[in-house]
């Protein structure tokens, strides 16, 4: 049986000290839940105060992208051994926001996933399709391709430590989610990658869907047995409605 997952992921949004409110409040009205796995992802500069007030809490820390090598002469990057030293469980990999903006393409994504294993953080790894791209009926072709490169080389023992976010690019921050039954067969078909790829592992690599997903719509999601939580954006960005979304799951 897969455990429900709800990750929050915050962008570029919070401030050190905001970001040490937002989750203070989080812990008061859900940091115990045990029936879902639950995590955040603040800004790197966040990290550490997140990690110290979630410390003897359920909530687990995530971060938002990282490089894939150990150190070195890059500036402005975050190393995974940085990362893992400061306690935290998860990294989204291969966000389109990184993908588009940020040019990170399927071969970086793929480096950065395996990099993360190897200093055991989860990668949270993001893959979806454009609206052009599901007009042209391109949808499970565009996601197919992303999910295979970015588990290029990833030992099957290890895939099941990876969650997919399905995150249609066209439904992330516009208030026009996916309908549950388009997110369903998506993430169906992200599970058969799987079984192609690691045969038995389909059945513990969690699948969650993002893309504006709210504490009113949540229930929706997770009533499709393909459907293990959500990677979510603006409704993680107060603790009301980011328990709202754990609470509704
Ligand atoms: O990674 C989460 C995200 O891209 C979805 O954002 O604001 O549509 O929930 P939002």
């Amino acid at each position: 049986m897969r455990k429900p997952f709800i990750a929050g992921n915050w962008k570029m949004n919070k401030t050190p000290s905001e970001a040490r409110e937002l989750v203070n409040k989080l812990k008061e009205i859900t940091g115990n839940r045990t029936d879902v796995d639950m995590a955040v992802c603040p800004n790197d500069v966040s990290l550490q105060g997140v990690v110290e007030e979630l410390a003897s809490t359920n909530i687990k820390v995530g971060a938002q992208n990282m490089h894939w090598k150990e150190s070195g002469a890059y500036t402005g990057e975050t190393a995974p051994g940085m990362l893992a030293d400061l306690g935290i469980e998860y990294i989204i990999i291969g966000h389109s926001e990184r993908r588009q903006i940020f040019n990170e393409t399927d071969q970086d994504v793929n480096r950065k996933v395996k990099s993360a294993l190897q200093y055991d953080l989860k990668p949270i790894i993001c893959v979806g399709e454009s609206l052009a791209e599901r007009e042209a009926g391109k949808t499970k072709e565009t996601v197919t391709f992303q999910v295979k490169a970015a588990l290029a080389g990833v030992r099957s023992e290890d895939i099941e430590k990876v969650t997919i976010a399905y995150e249609p690019i066209w439904a992330i921050g516009t208030g026009e989610s996916a309908s549950a039954e388009q997110a369903a067969d998506t993430i169906n078909k992200i599970r058969k990658i799987i079984a192609e790829l690691a045969p038995g592992k389909e059945s513990e690599v969690r699948i969650q869907y993002g893309g504006s997903v709210k504490p009113h719509n949540i229930e929706e999601f997770m009533s499709k047995p393909d459907i293990d939580g959500a990677l979510v954006g603006g409704a993680s960005l107060e603790a009301e409605s980011f328990a709202g979304v754990i609470e509704n799951a």
